[in-house]
């Protein structure tokens, strides 16, 4: 009797180490189920409070999303994603409209901007590549009293666009050209603006009046 009881509580010792290990392992799947489960909805939480949330804590290899520019002068605070073109920043971010996109792939100039004073097609500039350098549009080239730059004085009295849709673009390429050639012949200003297209193929017209702004600045 001790015998088989001893027998008997001996299998029962066996069933239930043996059940317990069957509950252990189904205890443990089920926990790391729920575990990742609690994870992943906690990620998902945490990723939509980070969203609405006005700064983010930087997570190592990340890049921090908001930053500071310095455009026309002014530092401006901007939320920028990181594949985020310079030229997405200041028309739709800053409302810097005077910047214009043509073909958005670096061919024909509508879109270029000064960085640090050379011109720079915006549309294949990554924001975040211009923190701590100065970036001058269109809109920052007239003097704060409302003067016309020198170049844009010349457009005007040459009137020498069509649509003027490029003309930004040229503007700016020239002011950067002269900066480094301010007394150029009608082939070197043609040259050093080349990268520069206009739809309405005025181009004749547009050099008289860039060769006319070059004049003005030197006279400035
Ligand atoms: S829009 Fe940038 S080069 Fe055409
Ligand atoms: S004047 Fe029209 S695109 Fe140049």
């Amino acid at each position: 009797m001790t015998d088989l009881k001893g027998i008997s509580v001996v299998a029962s010792d066996a069933d239930a180490d043996s059940e317990a290990r069957r509950y252990s392992r189904r205890e443990f799947i089920k926990r790391v189920i729920a575990s990742g489960a609690v994870a992943s909805s906690a990620s998902f939480v945490m990723g939509g409070l980070a969203g609405c949330a006005p700064r983010r804590a930087a997570v190592a290899g990340s890049v921090e999303r908001l930053i500071s520019i310095d455009v026309n002068g002014q530092l401006r605070r901007v939320d920028v994603l990181p594949q985020e073109t310079l030229a997405m920043t200041l028309r739709y971010k800053l409302g810097l409209t005077g910047t214009k996109l043509g073909c958005d792939r670096a061919e024909c100039g509508a879109c270029t901007v000064l960085v640090d004073d050379v011109p720079h097609y915006s549309c294949s500039v990554l924001t975040h590549t211009v923190r701590g350098r100065k970036v001058v549009t269109i809109e920052g080239l007239a003097s704060p009293d409302g003067r016309l730059h020198p170049v844009q004085q010349a457009v005007v009295d040459e009137q020498g666009f069509q649509c003027a849709f490029c003309m930004p673009g040229f503007v700016m390429a020239t002011v950067g050209f002269l900066k480094v050639q301010p007394n150029p012949t009608r082939e070197e200003l043609a040259h050093g603006i080349s990268g520069n297209l206009c739809r309405c193929q005025d181009y004749d017209k547009i050099l008289t009046s860039l060769m006319r702004g070059a004049e003005y600045l030197r006279r400035a």
